[in-house]
């Protein structure tokens, strides 16, 4: 009997195991991608390789059915998974079931400066992207914030390339845990929103290279994205989505990217580049794509019979498309074809307290000082003291997780900050709208009739009278002309009338706490009037609850600005020169504030920020003692430690974002006074003292020499500044660099 079982073992096992010699290599997730990759390869007709390279519809493109290679779903976008699209146009598919967490807007990530929120970022929407069944989110988007007026900043981690490489990294690895690749966007130079289909960036390989290419740099070498979204503009006369310097030199040349480039949704405009200029999945041309109806079927796309027909005459070597294949056919095996991913989930309680954790440590306060001398600052907010609180502005009811273009989200939950006021408040609450910003594509304040501003101003003023604390809600919003894609603003105040009701408020209520929500900086003429200005963000699913939060001090803010508030707008880089630094003149556009973006210019050309990158306020404070240095001199292969105590010097506990600047005091080329090199969040309670430590490596030191074309540090003097903003320095100390 024993034999007759042992034989019988024996035969099944040499069956399954020739059933596992003829499973195919591409299909066996026990092989290596790569070895999958190359036989998947090997099998494939020339046609079949072709079809890989484009759309076959909105959102997804084609597979290979007689291989069982499934095809690849995207979806946008950054903040949370957007509604189902439908097959061939931009209408939306009317589903029931896509009702998603929406996240708080990247810029509120990058404002926590904490890079353990990016995680929890990443983790959250992988999960809520991987539920929905979409193999690629696309998302994030890292392009540096260079003008105030951009219509897509929100999207975006600010104005350093060191503070987004930092922030965005969790974010990535986090996503891709879930089996879902990252779309790392818009690679590059897509620094606004006016003209962005065709404009002809301008700019220094410095300026390239140590501002705009850092956070996709880190995406690729860090972060490990699979997947990279090209800039719909141009660089240097070609366009970003098939640029040979940006993808094959660069992308990946240097950086050894292995993943694939997918177009901006109508971003591909010629064969010959889509062909050499390492593009791989052409996305959105034309039909019903971003312009008009056309009888451009899948099959017309650039890379599509043209690019076949190239490939048969020998135009075009097939070498390329045999990388893109691959590069495609890697993505799948990392996604859709992996069947180790987990399953996601969506819309559970712990993504909507993620949405409400990253909003309240990205919540800045910008100001808080009491009304008349003598009282506590007004926030956080005692509301024993008050008997009516007024709250007023049209974004303390307005969805704003709707619009904004292709991030915009069709949430399952969105809680208004009055509501939220009124869940805490109760009966003290009263509301009136204040302005009105109207139906999408009204912009500002000269759209809107005068009288319907008018009437709205002069109930809130009334109200105002009556009450004893005023809780403005005002800011940006997301229309066209506004905090939108398509479209950059025309003002750099705030719109709808604001600054009049503002003004009219204060007349007759002093007492305003001031909450701007935004993507931008704003003008704010009023700023010495009110005495407590917190900026709010795109705030997502819990925007009501993080706001209220913070307002009753339930949590102490500790956000920080990662972008610059100029006190007007020609104080600004991009605006100090003609309209060929910004917006260009609807061909070409020129950089001419090169390296000096943002607080890099205000420091540098000494015209002070109204609040400076790295600005927030907490409801404890914080002290500072004296930096120390580990040696004066460094060498190029040393490295120095930098220790500085912090003290929560306050009475209640908080966190404090301790931040480190370099400055090179004598360069051969011009340089910032100084730039953020690390940055460190910690958590203090009342009186408790922490050693920060921060370890200075010589690639701190250097700077881009675009003669030599590599990075390089001179010797000679260099500054450590150590502060709580990029303004309020509390601690300096020089070494030498031999
Ligand atoms: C849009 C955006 C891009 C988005 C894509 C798909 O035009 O530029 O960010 O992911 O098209 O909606």
């Amino acid at each position: 009997m024993k034999i007759k079982s042992i034989l019988l073992l024996t035969v099944i096992i040499c069956i399954s195991a020739s059933m596992k010699a003829q499973t195919p290599i591409y299909l066996n997730d026990n092989k290596p991608i790569e070895e999958r990759v190359k036989d998947a390869l090997s099998r494939m007709t020339l046609e079949e390789k072709v079809r890989l390279c484009y759309a076959q519809s909105k959102f997804s493109s084609a597979g290979v059915p007689r291989l069982g290679i499934p095809e690849i779903w995207m979806s946008d976008g950054p903040h949370g998974v957007r509604e189902e699209i439908q097959w061939n146009s931009w209408a939306n598919a009317g589903w029931t079931n896509d009702f998603c967490t929406a996240f708080p807007a990247l810029t509120c990530l990058a404002a926590t400066w904490n890079p353990e929120m990016s995680a929890l970022y990443g983790k959250a929407i992988g999960e809520e992207a991987r539920y929905r069944k979409k193999d690629v989110l696309l998302g994030p988007g890292v392009n540096i914030y260079r003008t105030p007026l951009n219509g897509r900043n929100f999207e975006y981690m600010g104005e350093d390339p060191y503070l987004a490489s930092v922030m965005v990294v969790p974010y990535i690895r986090e996503v891709q845990k879930n089996g879902v690749a990252a779309c790392v966007k818009h690679y590059a130079l897509n620094n606004q929103e006016l003209w962005r289909g065709h404009i002809d960036v301008e700019l220094s390989d410095r300026a390239l290279h140590e501002i705009y290419l850092p956070a996709f740099k880190a995406s690729v070498i860090e972060g490990g994205a699979w997947s990279i979204m090209g800039a719909y503009n141009k660089l240097r006369g070609e366009h970003c989505c098939h640029n040979d310097l940006l993808l094959n030199r660069i992308l990946k040349g240097d950086w050894a990217f292995d993943g694939c480039v997918i177009t901006d949704w109508g971003g591909a405009h010629n064969t010959r580049e889509a062909a050499l200029n390492g593009l791989d999945i052409e996305m959105g041309s034309y039909t019903d794509g971003l312009t008009s109806e056309s009888e451009f079927t899948y099959d017309d796309y650039y890379l599509g019979n043209s690019y076949l027909k190239g490939l048969k005459d020998g135009t075009y070597p097939m070498s390329t498309i045999d990388d893109k294949a691959s590069r495609i056919l890697r993505m799948i095996f990392r996604t859709v074809m992996n069947r180790d991913r987990p399953w996601g989930t969506f819309t559970t309680e712990e993504h909507f307290d993620v949405a409400r954790t990253i909003a309240e440590e990205g919540i800045v306060l910008l100001k808080n000082s009491p009304v008349a001398k003598k009282e506590p600052a007004l926030l956080p907010l005692d509301d024993s003291l008050y008997k009516k609180i007024l709250v007023v502005g049209e974004n303390a009811t307005r969805s704003l997780t709707q619009g904004g273009g292709s991030s915009e989200l069709k949430v399952k939950k969105e809680v208004s900050p009055l509501d939220a006021l009124k869940a805490l408040y109760g009966a003290k609450i009263i509301h009136t709208q204040g302005y009105e910003s109207g139906r999408p594509l009204y912009s500002s304040v000269d759209e809107i009739p005068a009288e319907v501003s008018a009437k709205l101003r002069d109930e809130a003023i009334e109200k105002a009278k009556e009450a004893d604390l005023v809780i403005y809600v005002g800011g940006l919003n997301k229309n066209h002309l506004q905090d939108c894609e398509a479209a950059d603003r025309t003002i750099y105040e705030l719109p709808f009338g604001q600054n009049e009701l503002i003004e009219g408020i204060l007349n007759v209520n002093p007492n305003m706490v001031m909450v701007l929500l935004s993507g931008n900086a704003v003008e704010m003429p009023w700023v010495k009037r009110v005495p407590a200005i917190v900026q709010g963000w795109y705030l997502g699913s819990e925007a009501g609850s993080a706001l209220a939060n913070i307002l009753s001090g339930e949590i102490n803010p500790s956000g920080k600005l990662p972008f610059s508030f100029p006190v007007k707008l020609a104080d600004n880089g991009a605006h100090a020169f003609d309209a060929l630094s910004y917006p260009g003149d609807n061909v070409k556009e020129i950089y001419r504030e090169d390296i000096l973006v943002g607080y890099r210019w205000h420091d540098t050309k000494k015209t002070p920020a109204l609040y400076s990158f790295g600005h927030g306020l907490s409801y404890t404070t914080f002290g500072y003692g004296k930096a120390i240095l580990s040696e004066r001199n460094m060498t190029l292969n040393g490295s120095i430690e930098v220790t500085i105590p912090v003290t929560n010097t306050g009475n209640r506990e908080g966190k404090e974002v301790v931040q480190l600047y370099i400055g090179d005091e004598k360069s051969s080329l011009v340089r910032p006074l100084k730039e953020l090199k690390y940055f460190n969040k910690v958590t203090l309670k009342p009186g408790e003292t922490k050693n920060v430590k921060f370890i200075i490596m010589p690639d701190d030191l250097k700077f881009y020499d675009d003669k030599r074309e590599e990075w390089i540090a001179e010797p000679g003097k260099f500054n450590v500044y150590i502060g709580t903003s990029s303004t309020d320095i509390r601690s300096a100390v020089g070494f030498n660099l031999q």
